[in-house]
């Protein structure tokens, strides 16, 4: 689509969006002199300090300060980038779209996703068919009936079986049309190491669609049906592909999300079976993991349907542990967390198959508070047979109170930890005083110090980290802009950042200013939303934190790049050996000149 195409639709989108409406989709509003009120839907409170002028077209939180136009909050609380926000208003205003002329390179990824949505689509009728409807599939269906999954829930997550032999999928597909180099790409067939060819990467096993938000097939899991053997996996999921993120993906929330926007909240499990069967038995607002960590991407799905987040882990050693480590990062997403555990060491599945659903109601309804939980967990495995086993425990105990806002809620349960750990209720109450004054007189914020953290180490993750930071305040600051220019070469930056930063550049000659309107026109989609996550992920640092994250940066893609060349110059030297050894002995000189400026960078 041509740059004024997209600019009027931006502008007929922005004239006709009237931000109180748009606010109060989601916050209930109360007009006080001249602005309207509410209670602010970005952090915890119980007094109105978020305001909206429709006169000027914004919002803001004295609060939490929270602000901007009406696509910059519906991108705050729908967790989306701001041109999808522009995108959605327009969507809700029956504005339509601009159709936009792709790139070839995106033109290839789209084509690329197509073909894996489809391989997709046709394994899991293959699979399906398998089990439902021929006499192979016999040992599925028997498995499955005893694991007590009826017929309509194989229906509803549509269930199926892959066959035992080497090739049937392979050849199926194959005889579709697809080669298959596709079908590896997919994950559903693997090349023969020893001989050519191709087989079945999914034999033997229950086959479990995942699906992703709008019910697309993006991937598989397999339960192999009898686990006697242990030399292969009990469960084996697709590989990660273009369209299968397992960080990104939650099983079931295609079918549960009405659900959870009902009940207001999302339990959330660690196995697809704890899901299907918890679905199946009329607990609907359910959603698990795919085998991994619970992430902040993860969080954001859930909370565009419902701010409680419910976690309800295995509850073994390894499940409390995941429950642990997953708190933190649902309490930084802004959500309400609670924490199931299901009694006598059963999993979800295996409870509300024995007890019903009422029973797993009652516990849902019991579910401790993420203080509660947070706190009978480091009490319940703190060594009380030594004082410095208590000590300990009451030092992993003390940040935990420090959440707890109220004074007199603080004082029942430093009581309560006193009693557990059978120490003096002074004592405990001294240590939390010295705790939180130490809290108070840390220098700036630990926000600052978490956030430097990040930038440590130098593999890609964090290179991109540093530079989205180097990107922030060259958009902020012209100056930034010449000084990322000329210290960092451009390789140092990703395809996108740079995309960004040549437009940035681009701006700065032509002497245009740069916003989020004429970025949305003139930059990419996905460097638009790029855009959007970096510059909405820095919004809450003071100026003196970004200046210290930048210089951080900054001396980050320095080294890398020094590292880089010095990389090269030793493999160069190692070339030179055999012939000429004037040629070598310069490349280890100037290598080594690198190696010292490396050592001499600060923060090495
Ligand atoms: N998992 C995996 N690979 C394994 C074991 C587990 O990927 N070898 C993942 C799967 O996503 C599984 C989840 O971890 O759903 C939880 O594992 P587990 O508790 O063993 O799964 P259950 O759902 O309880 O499996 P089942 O009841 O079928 O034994
Ligand atoms: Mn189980």
């Amino acid at each position: 689509m041509g740059s004024t195409e997209l600019d009027a639709f931006v502008e007929r989108v922005n004239e006709r969006t009237d931000i109180y409406s748009v606010v109060s989709r989601y916050v209930t509003l109360t007009q006080k002199s001249g602005r309207y009120w509410g209670r602010c839907p970005f952090h915890n409170e119980k007094t109105a300090s978020f305001t909206v002028s429709p006169d000027k077209g914004f919002f803001y939180c004295f609060g939490c300060g929270a602000g901007g136009n009406a696509f910059k909050f519906l991108s705050l609380i729908e967790n989306i980038s701001y041109f999808e926000a522009i995108k959605l208003q327009a969507q809700r205003l029956g504005i339509d779209l601009p159709t936009r002329r792709l790139s070839p390179e995106e033109e290839r990824r789209r084509r690329e996703e197509k073909s894996l949505l489809k391989i997709n689509e046709l394994a899991q009728e293959i699979y399906h068919d398998r089990l439902t409807k021929t006499a192979g599939g016999e040992v599925g269906r028997k498995y499955l009936a005893a694991r007590g999954i009826t017929q309509a829930t194989i229906e509803t997550f549509k269930l199926g079986l892959a066959s035992d032999e080497w090739e049937n999928l392979l050849s199926n597909l194959t005889r579709q049309g697809f080669s298959p180099q596709q079908l590896e790409a997919a994950g559903l067939v693997a090349k023969r190491k020893t001989a050519s060819g191709y087989y079945d990467r999914f034999r033997g096993r229950v086959m479990i669609p995942i699906t992703d938000i709008y019910g697309h097939v993006v991937g598989f899991g397999g339960r192999i049906l009898h686990a006697e053997d242990d030399s292969t996996p009990k469960y084996l999921n697709s590989p990660e592909t273009a369209i299968f993120n397992k960080g990104r993906l939650l099983f079931g929330l295609d079918k549960s999300n009405r659900a959870i926007s009902a009940a207001g909240a999302a339990v959330v499990v660690e196995g697809y079976m704890d899901a299907i069967s918890l679905f199946s038995a009329g607990v609907q607002n359910v959603a698990a993991t795919l085998g991994t960590a619970f992430t902040l991407e993860h969080a954001k799905l859930i909370l565009r349907y419902a701010k409680k987040i419910i976690f309800c882990y295995d509850s073994d050693e390894a499940g409390q542990r995941a429950t642990i480590r997953a708190l933190p990062i649902v309490q930084q997403a802004g959500a309400e967390v609670f924490v199931v555990k299901v009694p006598d060491g059963k999993d979800p599945d295996e409870f509300v198959r024995k007890h019903g659903k009422a029973a797993f109601d009652e516990l849902i309804a019991h579910a401790q508070t993420l203080i509660d939980y947070r706190m009978n967990y480091v009490l319940a495995r703190a060594d009380l047979s030594t004082i410095d086993g208590k000590i300990r425990a009451l030092q992993e105990i003390l940040p935990v109170v420090a959440k707890i806002e109220s004074v007199v809620t603080r004082n029942e349960y430093c009581k309560r930890i006193a009693a557990e750990l059978v120490l003096d209720e002074t004592l405990v109450n001294n240590e939390w005083n010295k705790f939180s004054k130490a809290a108070e007189q840390t220098p700036p914020d630990r926000s600052t110090v978490v956030q430097r953290q990040r930038l440590s180490g130098d593999d890609d993750t964090v290179l991109r980290r540093a530079g989205e930071v180097l990107l922030r305040m060259a958009w902020h600051e012209d100056d930034m802009l010449d000084a990322l220019l000329m210290l960092v070469p451009r390789e140092m930056f990703t395809p996108l950042h740079l995309e960004i930063i040549d437009w940035l550049k681009s701006c700065k000659e032509q002497n245009i200013r740069h916003d989020q309107m004429t970025a949305a026109r003139d930059l990419s989609e996905a460097a638009n939303a790029e855009l959007s996550r970096i510059l909405i992920n820095g919004a809450d640092n003071p100026r003196n934190t970004e200046i210290l994250l930048f210089e951080d940066s900054l001396h980050i893609m320095q080294r890398a790049n020094l590292k880089r060349q010095y990389n090269e110059l030793l493999a160069k030297a190692e070339k030179y050996i055999p012939g000429d050894r004037d040629a070598y002995v310069e490349a280890v000189r100037r290598s080594l000149k690198i190696k010292s400026e490396i050592d001499n960078l600060k923060g090495n």
